[in-house]
């Protein structure tokens, strides 16, 4: 086993999107005292909330808004989901945790009057969407990132990997039960520059991993996006639920051979522009009132229908008709995105399909964004708060991060000073492996798991097309195991191990989800 690579900390934060940046930073400025470390995977800003274009849903202008508004958005969106006393508490501090951003030094556009610049996206029945142009979520970890590294007692290290969560299963060499008292010790961590594996013990540990969007062939999410967090959680037997209800993001750029696939914000539909078939039909009035802003369940698959029917691999979306001096100053990094492709969006159409975007459920956390198990906080997109039920609100994911790092924030500082650091933990354990393995096998089988989810866990399932999933994601999970007992630990391999669990649960959920709602939906049920 590896020698003196144990080290303690007092927070152990895990992922550099908004909700891991946000946690680390406010627990390092309240105790100075504390050492925290936060680990991420890749360079420092690759996470989802650095590609998020659309912005944060807040109420701002009570003039024309209300928290009940927001409230109701939600909850219509949640498709009878959502749990509305969660919903409530994120709506109403959206306004504190948007201040708190901006002190920091966040920046959002704001009209000729100098109120903000209000966007509107599927699902809000107000303009509400505070935004940066169409890369809010780039604005927004760049001013997180320059707080964080001011910090002296943070310390931040990329390409550091979490494999496993420490619990009992490791201390007291006995299997776990799901439902039993399991106490969260730390993290194994692979320093993937340097190869060794390391063992960070800490007081609280800040799972902030953020999603799964790799476990599909296309998808908006970039290629870290692989579902650590869910299969750490699930291996340590953390309590999870809603994993079913996967958001496909209805208007992805078609763009073959460009990953991850780019996104066309929902807010330039807010902003007017409309979708068209293959024979250049408008379409959305025939699936839903609101057309091109109804929630993005029902756009993607309005759009997945078109696609079947016609045998298509895209549809159109226009915005010739729109103000198109005003859409470059609101959309600068999309026009200039179609620009470089050649489609000149005063007369060509925008080819769009559906791509997966985000996974509602995830880790279950109460309001404190505690997980089931002691000791192991949990926010953002791995999570489950009750927030988004089955289908999220666009634009509410940022802001659950806020609002959720700030609660875990408020929970810890009461047990801070009270806690004390776990001892007797073993040091990592690779005795029995060995060394040879081929890398090419790992892609084959990922790329395998991608094809089952894409084939029979997408938009639209079947009972047949889940039972022939799960089939072959138990020959996926038996190989993988062969593999991951006798190899070096690498990250694909853990990735991979990873995905595999991840696709998993979204298939056994699915299987025991008997009434379609939100954004799941199986063509054997009603
Ligand atoms: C978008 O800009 O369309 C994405 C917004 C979101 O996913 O919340």
């Amino acid at each position: 086993s590896n020698k003196n690579t144990t080290i303690e900390t007092d927070f152990l934060v895990i992922g550099s999107g908004v909700s891991g940046l946000t946690f680390a930073l406010k627990v390092a400025t309240k105790f100075k005292e504390a050492k925290v470390i936060l680990i991420t995977k890749d360079k420092k800003n690759e996470s989802n909330t650095n590609y998020a274009q659309g912005g944060i849903a807040t109420v701002t202008n009570s003039n024309i808004d209300s928290f009940e508004q927001h409230v109701k958005d939600t909850l219509i969106a949640g498709d009878g989901l959502c749990d509305e006393k969660v919903v409530k508490m994120v709506v109403n501090d959206a306004p504190n945790r948007l201040q708190e951003l901006i002190e920091w030094g966040t920046k959002f556009d704001k009209n000729e009057n100098g109120d903000y610049d209000l966007g509107r996206e599927g699902g809000h029945s107000q303009n509400r969407i505070l935004h940066h142009t169409d890369i809010t979520g780039a604005e927004i970890e760049r001013v997180l990132l320059k707080q964080v590294e001011a910090k002296p007692n943070i310390e931040f290290l990329e390409y550091h990997y979490a494999i496993d969560l420490i619990t009992e299963h490791q201390t007291k060499k006995k299997k776990t039960k799901r439902n039993s008292k399991i106490t969260c010790f730390g993290a194994y961590v692979l320093d993937q520059k340097k190869s060794v594996v390391k063992t960070y013990i800490s007081k609280f540990t800040m799972l902030a991993s953020g999603g799964n969007g790799q476990v599909y062939e296309t998808t908006t999410n970039p290629k870290v996006a692989t579902g650590d967090g869910l299969g750490m959680a699930y291996r340590a037997k953390a309590e999870i639920a809603d994993v079913e209800f996967i958001q496909f993001h209805p208007t992805a750029l078609y763009n073959p051979g460009e990953y991850p696939a780019f996104l066309i914000s929902e807010a330039v539909r807010g902003f007017g522009a409309k979708l068209r078939n293959s024979n250049g039909q408008k379409f959305m009035h025939n699936y839903d009132a609101r057309e091109e802003l109804a929630s993005r369940d029902i756009v993607a698959r309005a759009i997945d229908n078109e696609l079947k029917k016609s045998g298509n691999s895209h549809v159109y979306l226009d915005c010739r008709h729109l103000n198109i001096e005003k859409f470059k100053t609101h959309f600068p990094n999309i026009s200039e995105k179609c620009t470089s492709l050649g489609i000149d969006i005063k007369k060509d159409f925008i080819p769009v399909a559906p791509a997966s975007h985000y996974i509602c459920g995830g880790i279950v956390v109460n309001k404190n964004s505690k997980t089931s198990i002691k000791k192991l906080y949990a926010c953002g997109e791995v999570t489950r708060t009750g927030l988004h039920g089955g289908n999220r609100l666009a634009s509410n994911s940022l802001l659950e991060g806020l609002v959720y790092a700030h609660s875990a924030f408020l929970n810890v500082s009461k047990k801070f000073t009270k806690t004390n650091m776990p001892k007797d933990i073993p040091e990592w354990n690779d005795n029995g492996v060995i060394k040879n393995m081929e890398k090419v096998l790992i892609t084959h089988d990922r790329n395998e798991v991608k094809t089952i989810m894409t084939n029979y866990v997408g938009i639209v399932r079947s009972n047949e097309r889940l039972l022939r999933a799960e089939k072959r994601l138990k020959v996926l999970y038996e190989d993988n195991k062969r593999l991951y007992d006798h190899s070096e630990i690498s990250t694909d391999l853990c990735e991979l191990r990873n995905l595999i669990t991840t696709a998993y649960l979204i298939t056994q959920f699915s299987k025991k989800r008997k009434k379609n709602c939100g954004g799941f939906f199986n063509m054997d049920l009603n």
